[in-house]
């Protein structure tokens, strides 16, 4: 079996997006519900079989590896007090020590930049994920394997070797704020394009932040070709990758949310509360309340 087992975390950027609120907090760490996405993230890699994970971070992130750590006086507080709920929320969760790394980017040079960062802790011949955070997906409940765990699935299957990405379709409107992909058949990846204007994109099919990809994407990405937005794109280099290495896409089944932008963030948190049983029914008052 062709094993996947590690997770890149690209969580570098500066949330420009979101401000004042992500000045000197990392967007990663803006909470749905009450946990934090990036959480959420790598939960989702954990229980698709994922055992190493790496984030890539930069300044004023420090609050994402300390969330990834013990919280010692918090944790012997709740202790003290039989607080059992609590304390497995703060530490119940907590990866085994070592199976998590963080790499420093030290400079917002792109997506790209950020994945060629981690390179040295993957495997050469291994096939690793990368999980953008702020493209969030809810699992519905009779779900028994999530749907990154389906896209590992779906590469192990297949004959060849090859790189799996996510997508969902989009508002041709909205081609400009995402990768676009080209299709051959129902799933052959042919071509791609980052944040093409509605009139040039190739479909309607956006890449959504979850990625398989082959470990010879750093040959593509060291070449620090510079694309959208003046930035070292994760796009361009599996453009060039997928002209010569198979590139198969899957569609995401799920509901998706983009929590880069402040309404996709607002409207994860409603749907969050929502699956709430606890608060469901008071929240469904409050929106009630603020909807006439
Ligand atoms: C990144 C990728 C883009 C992808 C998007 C998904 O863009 O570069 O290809 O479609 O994430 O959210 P960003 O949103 O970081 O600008």
């Amino acid at each position: 079996m062709r094993k996947v087992k590690t997770a890149v975390f690209p969580v570098g950027g500066l949330g420009t997006r979101f401000l004042p609120a992500t000045k000197s907090m990392p967007k990663e760490m803006l909470p749905i519900a009450n946990k934090p996405i990036i959480q959420y993230a790598y939960e989702e890699a954990r229980d698709a079989g994922i055992e190493k994970f790496v984030f890539v971070t930069g300044r004023n992130k420090n609050a994402i590896n300390n969330h990834f750590d013990h919280a010692y006086e918090l944790e012997s507080k709740l202790d003290e007090k039989n607080k059992s709920q609590e304390l497995g929320q703060v530490m119940g969760w907590l990866p085994d020590a070592g199976q998590i790394a963080f790499v420093r980017q030290q400079k917002p040079l792109g997506l790209g930049h950020a994945i060629w960062c981690a390179r040295n802790f993957i495997a050469k011949d291994e096939a690793f994920v990368v999980i953008l955070a702020d493209e969030m997906m809810m699992q519905s409940p009779n779900r028994k394997r999530n749907f990154l765990g389906e896209m590992i699935d779906l590469y192990q299957n297949k004959e060849d070797i090859s790189s799996i990405v996510a997508v969902d379709e989009i508002d041709m409107k909205d081609t400009n704020k995402y990768g676009i992909i080209k299709v051959e058949g129902a799933e052959k990846i042919i071509d791609m394009v980052e944040k093409p204007k509605t009139e040039v994109a190739p479909s309607n099919l956006a890449i959504t932040g979850r990625y398989i990809l082959q470990p010879e994407i750093f040959e593509y990405l060291e070449k620090f070709e510079i694309g959208s937005g003046g930035e070292i794109q994760l796009t361009d280099a599996m453009k060039s990758m997928c002209k010569t290495h198979p590139f198969y896409c899957k569609k995401i089944d799920e509901v998706r949310f983009d929590c880069g932008n402040v309404l996709g963030y607002l409207e994860a948190n409603i749907a969050f509360a929502l699956a709430n049983g606890a608060i469901e029914s008071d929240v469904k008052k409050i929106l009630k309340k603020y909807s006439n």
